[in-house]
């Protein structure tokens, strides 16, 4: 199987200022090593990337922009392009996540123009799916999941997606201390690699990373991990302390 190297991204989400960013990414620095195990990337708001960007040279941490928008520049108030990611130092690009679903009318197809963006310019996204509470409750998890997958992806072909990062992330495990249980992750990502499988082939599917999200902290990661399929996590609340996240990084050494 072909070796995928873990990705331990931090989402900040609507949080910290340009100051606050930039002093987190120092101090994160400062506790990671120059050579990690895990490819590490930082999140910040659209305000911060570019002080961001400063901050994060000659370090090995990636940094990343909480959405893009699928053109590249005109009259569309208040969005943010690929070009202008690109140009504030942005590689990654987080794409889907559920918050932008519940609250701001992110749909599956929105998400494939936004895939799109991302890829045009070379940004790696970083593809959330995931069900709510009431979705698992009635035993819709798997067929959510393909739906999200089958539309998010719709119309591209394996040899488009060599850079994709999935990142499952179950609604009902964001922000609310509830983790799924490492059984109940790998049971997904073995779902989600095999869906891979079926739609884009195998190769594909065997390189892919799959992050999951959801209350990941320190004293879970490790196990989380631990799993077969997991490859990495998408943290938010616990990414947002530099000690805590170098924690959740350096999750090899604590195990
Ligand atoms: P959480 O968020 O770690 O605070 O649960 C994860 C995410 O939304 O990416």
């Amino acid at each position: 199987m072909a070796a995928r190297k873990p990705l331990i991204a931090g989402n900040w989400k609507m949080h910290k200022t340009v100051a606050e960013a930039v002093d987190a990414i120092r101090n994160l620095a400062e506790r990671i090593p120059g050579e990690s195990k895990v490819e590490i990337m930082v999140a910040p708001p659209f305000t911060a990337l570019a002080p961001a960007a400063e901050a994060l040279k000659h370090t090995a941490i990636a940094l990343g922009a909480q959405n893009i928008f699928w053109e590249d520049e005109g009259p569309y108030t208040g969005e943010i392009s690929g070009p202008m990611l690109t140009s504030a130092g942005c590689s990654h690009v987080i794409i889907g996540h559920s918050e932008r679903r519940q609250y701001f009318g992110e749909t599956d197809e929105t998400v494939n123009k936004r895939l799109r963006a991302a890829f045009r310019h070379g940004l790696i996204p970083v593809f959330c799916v995931g069900e709510t509470e009431g979705e698992r409750e009635a035993e819709k998890t798997f067929s959510v999941l393909d739906k999200q997958v089958a539309n998010g992806l719709k119309d591209f072909v394996a040899d488009d997606l060599k850079q994709l990062v999935l990142a499952y992330e179950p609604v009902w495990a964001i922000g609310t201390g509830k983790t799924a249980t490492s059984e109940q992750a790998q049971e997904v990502h073995a779902f989600l690699r095999s869906l891979i499988e079926k739609k884009l082939g195998r190769g594909l599917a065997e390189s892919l990373r799959i992050l999951y999200g959801g209350s990941v902290k320190p004293g879970n990661a490790a196990e989380l991990m631990g799993m077969p399929d997991l490859d990495g996590a998408l943290v938010g609340g616990a990414s947002l302390d530099a000690k805590t996240f170098s924690e959740i990084v350096l999750y090899d050494r604590s195990a």
